[in-house]
């Protein structure tokens, strides 16, 4: 038996031929930078996500990282988010010279806890910019999110690396804040041939900013108004990524599928006492990134699924605040408890869209197999 965590070609016999003939298109026509399918691009997804414009940059960090310096975070600005999310959500924060704030998340979504970001503002002082990050695929709290933000001043700008897709009360995730940050990560929901991503959002001059940025901050050929960086989506990502666009909808609801069977195998296997699986918020559709449940003995639990073919994953073994590199931040185990459990608890298990019903019942059935014989 194999069954991998994430299975992209079974994903691809479903459109080769669609995105072979797309990428030909871009080889003849020899036009490889800032063309037509970028713009089809934008259009496709900030029409997607509700927002009025989409820019196309090189990766989901990179989408970080211009908002950021759009937004006007420098030198010892305060930029606050979670400890328990992927390592650039606060690497681009440090790389600008600011100074990343962790707040803990909540136990049941692993999302940002907008009590403790309120506490945290408290005593911080000035912040300029929070980082919600919708973890898995499911968006935050975001009302709360905007509320504290609001009051505090602060810019909101969404990681929705993992969420294209997702919904919080009828908005989509990336659409509620001043941007919105989406990664094409080739093992995102919407992945493209390599890496890439994108910022949406509803502002016009935070638009033109990252419009700039993108290119070394140059509004025309050889002038420049702001210092940029050379963060461009090429053209054959963007015809990938414009074929697969057309799919998301599908996929989206056979990951969501998938997690419904999980969630009766489950119970069927009468694993509740030792499976706790993601809870969905009733205001919210998750759109399944990932599907991650907590259990006791989670290390010799993916050991044993490996044993038997079975691929997970652990997203994430360290909590940022306890990485090497931001030792200098001062923090210490035991600062942000529930981001810690979390790291020594969460497996994701495969949830990919093209996984198969028999597939699923092995799965299960090797997890019972575990916490029954030991
Ligand atoms: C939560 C989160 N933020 C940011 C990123 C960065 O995206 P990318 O890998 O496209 O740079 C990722 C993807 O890995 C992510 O999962």
């Amino acid at each position: 038996m194999r069954i991998p965590l994430l299975d992209l070609s079974s994903q691809y016999r479903r459109i080769d031929r669609e995105v072979e003939k797309r990428i030909n298109k871009v080889i003849k026509s020899q036009r490889f930078i800032l063309g037509d399918e970028i713009s089809a691009l934008e259009d496709g997804v900030s029409r997607y996500c509700g927002t009025r414009y989409g820019i196309g940059v090189a990766s989901g960090s990179d989408a970080i990282l211009l908002s950021l310096m759009a937004a006007g975070i420098g030198r010892d600005d305060t930029v606050v988010t979670t400890p328990y999310t992927f390592f650039s959500t606060a690497g681009s924060i440090a790389l600008l010279g600011a100074r990343p704030v962790f707040v803990d998340v909540e136990p049941d979504t692993f999302n940002i806890d907008p009590n403790r970001l309120e506490e945290s503002l408290k005593s911080i002082g000035r912040a300029k910019a929070v980082i919600p990050v919708h973890l898995y695929g499911q968006s935050c709290d975001m009302d709360a999110v905007m509320e504290v933000a609001e009051r505090f001043d602060l810019k909101v700008i969404e990681d929705a690396a993992q969420a294209i897709g997702a919904v919080y009360k009828e908005k989509m995730a990336g659409s509620i804040g001043d941007t919105g940050c989406i990664s094409f990560f080739p093992t995102k929901n919407l992945g493209g041939f390599g890496d890439g991503g994108m910022v949406v959002t509803d502002d016009k001059e935070l638009a033109e900013r990252i419009r700039m940025l993108r290119v070394h901050g140059s509004p025309e050929r050889y002038r420049h108004s702001i210092v940029g960086r050379n963060s461009r989506l090429d053209e054959i990502q963007a015809a990938v990524l414009n074929v697969k666009l057309k799919y998301l909808d599908i996929w989206t609801e056979e990951r969501r599928e998938n997690a419904r069977r999980y969630n009766a195998l489950i119970q069927e296997a009468g694993l509740n006492d030792k499976v706790i699986t993601p809870k969905e918020n009733s205001n919210s559709k998750h759109v399944y990134n990932q599907f991650v449940i907590r259990v006791k003995s989670r290390d010799r639990l993916k050991k044993h699924l490996a044993d038997n073919g079975i691929g997970s994953e652990v997203y994430y073994p360290i909590p940022l605040h306890l990485q090497d590199c931001f030792s200098y931040l001062g923090y210490k185990r035991g600062d942000f408890p529930v981001a810690e459990r979390a790291s020594q608890e969460s497996l994701a298990l495969p949830v990919y869209p093209e996984l198969k019903e028999s597939d699923q019942v092995a799965v299960v059935s090797c997890v019972k197999d575990f916490y029954t014989k030991g």
